[in-house]
């Protein structure tokens, strides 16, 4: 039996517009992702999260359901536009309302509250009034934004994040398109976006500290494991280059109070710069107090010269096991990425704030719904997990992605990522074997080993 620590957090996590729908009721304001939906062309068949998993009217029973698998911890995001439906000034106590209820519900089944302040549905009225992230000013009405939230659940909920993972708000949303607001922008925009939001951090930060003062305020980063494809230095420091990229860009200047050196003369070398003001880079020096890892697969990267751009890396395919994403199943990489963020950052605290997979599960004739291959993903991730616990990382919880199948983004409804099987035609949710293995699991505090 791999035995796990006292009081380990075992959760789940979620996202508004992916699970909630009720995209215009109780005065809900427009997101970009309601907006980036709506757009035709953009999702998988045209699929909108209207409705989604209809969360907004279901959640009690949801919440029965977290509690009958006995999850410690729920991550879930609040949506702005719920809240702040212009994105400043004006609040909407309805949604507030929401949130405080279903804070009230978690903490009377004995499950800790992870709240998210932004998982991607920014109000769409900041993107057209400030160009969204692109804007300076988006990330002091975060700040505005976080204060509200903190005023009405500040005295329930202990833990928080600001953001969940900049750097794909940053590459779906303005490099590849495919996230909303769906820009191709260059790597100027890119920077100045990326930029923002690490100020929206450090503005929340603040904001939910002056609220609350004993709140721990956390940040889940998007961490891809980038290994050299050979042992060539030039392969190495194309991996080095994609890992500047995607993980230490947003790292550095949070824990460590700067952009990252190497990655600072590459972009200059092209002629691009972060647009820094006086103050910024000691706003968003907050450090945290629990670092989010959200972690899906590796990427293993081969120098590319011929390749545009300046990061010059290219992606080399691997055999192995994949799931319904594309990506690689490969738990070590979650050791090496927990054990890496202990060696070069020491935090205080580490927390898995996503990981799991997408396969194509559906009911059996009986209507049971087994998969297998989640419930081994899931063990041989946990196995990463308590490995780099014994070697010393302050791992205090785990929160799988995802509660229940969901909106899965640009994929829509296509890609099901739950230990709960949601049917969308009727909303009837069934816990997948995968679930049940996850209670034993979660019951046992600690997983028999094979
Ligand atoms: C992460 C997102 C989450 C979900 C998973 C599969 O990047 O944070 O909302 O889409 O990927």
């Amino acid at each position: 039996m791999l035995g796990f620590p006292d009081g380990f957090l075992w959760g789940a996590a979620t996202a508004a517009y992916q699970i909630e729908g009720a995209w215009r009721e109780d005065g809900k304001g427009e997101s970009i992702w309601d907006r980036f939906s709506h757009t035709p062309g953009k999702i998988f068949q045209g699929q909108v999260g209207d409705t989604a998993c209809d969360h907004y009217h279901k959640w009690r029973e949801d919440v029965a359901l977290m509690a009958e698998i006995g999850l410690k911890a729920y991550r879930f995001s609040i949506s702005w536009p719920r809240v702040l439906p212009e994105g400043t000034g004006r609040v909407e106590p309805r949604g507030l309302d929401f949130y405080s209820a279903l804070v009230d519900a978690l903490l009377e089944n004995g499950i800790r509250p992870l709240p998210t302040l932004y998982h991607w549905d920014l109000p769409a009225a900041l993107q057209d009034k400030y160009g969204g992230w692109e804007g300076r000013d988006t990330a002091a009405a975060f700040g505005e934004y976080a204060g509200v939230v903190a005023a009405k659940l500040g005295d329930r909920v202990a833990d928080w994040m600001t953001l969940n993972e900049p750097h794909v708000s940053v590459s779906c949303g303005y490099a590849g398109g495919s996230h909303a607001p769906g820009e191709r922008a260059g790597r100027d925009v890119r920077l100045a976006v990326g930029h923002n939001l690490l100020r929206a951090h450090g503005e929340g930060h603040r904001a939910l500290k002056a609220a609350s003062p004993s709140a721990r305020v956390g940040l889940a980063f998007s961490l891809q494991v980038c290994e050299p494809a050979s042992d060539s230095p030039e392969d190495a420091a194309a991996a080095r280059r994609r890992d500047g990229e995607c993980n230490r860009w947003y790292l550095d200047p949070v824990l460590r109070g700067g952009y990252p050196g190497d990655m600072v003369e590459l972009y200059k070398s092209g002629g691009f710069s972060p647009p820094i003001k006086s103050g910024d880079m000691e706003a968003i020096h907050t450090g945290l107090d629990f670092v989010g890892v959200n972690y899906y697969t590796r990427a293993v990267l081969a120098d590319a010269p011929d390749a545009g751009g300046l990061i010059r890396a290219r992606g080399v395919p691997q055999a192995g096991e994949h799931t319904e994403m594309g990506w690689e199943v490969y738990p070590d990489g979650l050791y090496n990425l927990l054990v890496r963020l202990k060696r070069d950052y020491a935090p205080g605290a580490l927390l898995v704030t996503e990981n799991g997979c997408a396969f194509a599960d559906a009911p059996g004739p009986d209507g049971a719904v087994d998969d297998p291959r989640r419930a081994a993903y899931y063990k041989s991730h946990f196995e990463a997990a308590h490995r780099a616990i014994a070697d010393g990382v302050p791992l205090e919880g785990y929160c799988i992605w995802s509660f229940m199948d969901n909106f899965e983004w640009g994929h829509g409804f296509s890609k099901r990522f739950g230990f709960v099987y949601t049917d969308y035609e009727t909303q009837r949710r069934i816990v997948k074997s995968s679930g049940r293995a996850y209670a034993e699991i979660i019951a046992a505090n600690g997983l028999e080993t094979s």
